[in-house]
């Protein structure tokens, strides 16, 4: 696939570039920098440029998007605006963003219910901001997932990773699992349209 990946320098970012190139496919970074060992096809620009970043697009198959998120928002929102404006037939957008956000059908147990409110409240801009780029996502046409881990750790990738569809099943994932859950969910067409949490696995998957 022809991938343009968001948020290539960053912590989890940087993981995704290494699966993608794993899996053979065709990698595009878009973004307001390229790593500095970057040696492969990059395009420069702002994320709520929406023309930049639909010409970035032209062609794609696919976008993974890694970017972090600020505090006071205004990064992954943006982004996943410029993507839907876009309007690509058949583009598969997968974005991270966390188990506090909450999706219709949610069942979370009330240790999670505590640790997103208390995050509503510490991090009232980012969540918020969150929680509009799952509204948007839902309220488009476009094949999206929107994976929700809790914490994130660093350190090599598990492969131990599990999704869940009602709850969280682990308090932390490390980022390189996280990664390889993002590049995986290009192949998967049961996850388009969803939000489903991941988690390290300790019990049965439940998908
Ligand atoms: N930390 C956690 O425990 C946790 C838990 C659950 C979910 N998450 C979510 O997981 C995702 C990835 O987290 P992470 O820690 O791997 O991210 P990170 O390392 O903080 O990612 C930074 C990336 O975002 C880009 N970025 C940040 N602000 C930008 C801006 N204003 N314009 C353009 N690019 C910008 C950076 O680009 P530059 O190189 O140009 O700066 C870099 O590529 C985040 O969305 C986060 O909300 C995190």
């Amino acid at each position: 696939m022809k991938v343009v990946v968001f948020g290539g320098t960053g912590r989890t970012g940087q993981h995704v570039l290494t699966e993608l190139a794993r899996a053979g496919h065709d990698i595009t970074l878009y973004g307001r920098r390229a790593p500095q060992s970057w040696a492969g096809k990059a395009i420069t620009g702002q994320l709520d440029d929406r023309r930049a970043v639909a010409h970035a697009l032209q062609g794609a198959d696919a976008v993974v998007c890694a970017l972090g998120s600020s505090r006071t928002g205004a990064v992954c929102l943006p982004a996943s605006r410029s993507v839907i404006a876009a309007r690509i037939p058949g583009l598969r957008y997968i974005t991270v963003a966390g188990a506090a956000v909450d999706v219709p059908g949610d069942a979370k147990a009330m240790v999670d219910r505590i640790i997103g409110g208390i995050f509503r409240v510490l991090m009232r801009k980012m969540l918020a901001e969150r929680q509009a780029e799952y509204q948007d996502l839902a309220a488009s046409d476009l094949d999206f997932t929107m994976l929700r881990p809790p914490m994130l750790t660093d350190g090599p990738a598990t492969g131990n990773w599990v999704l869940s569809w009602d709850t969280p099943v682990s308090k932390r994932i490390a980022r390189a699992d996280v990664a390889q859950a993002m590049v995986a969910a290009l192949e998967r067409k049961d996850l388009i349209r969803t939000a489903p949490f991941i988690a390290a696995a300790k019990r049965k998957p439940v998908t």
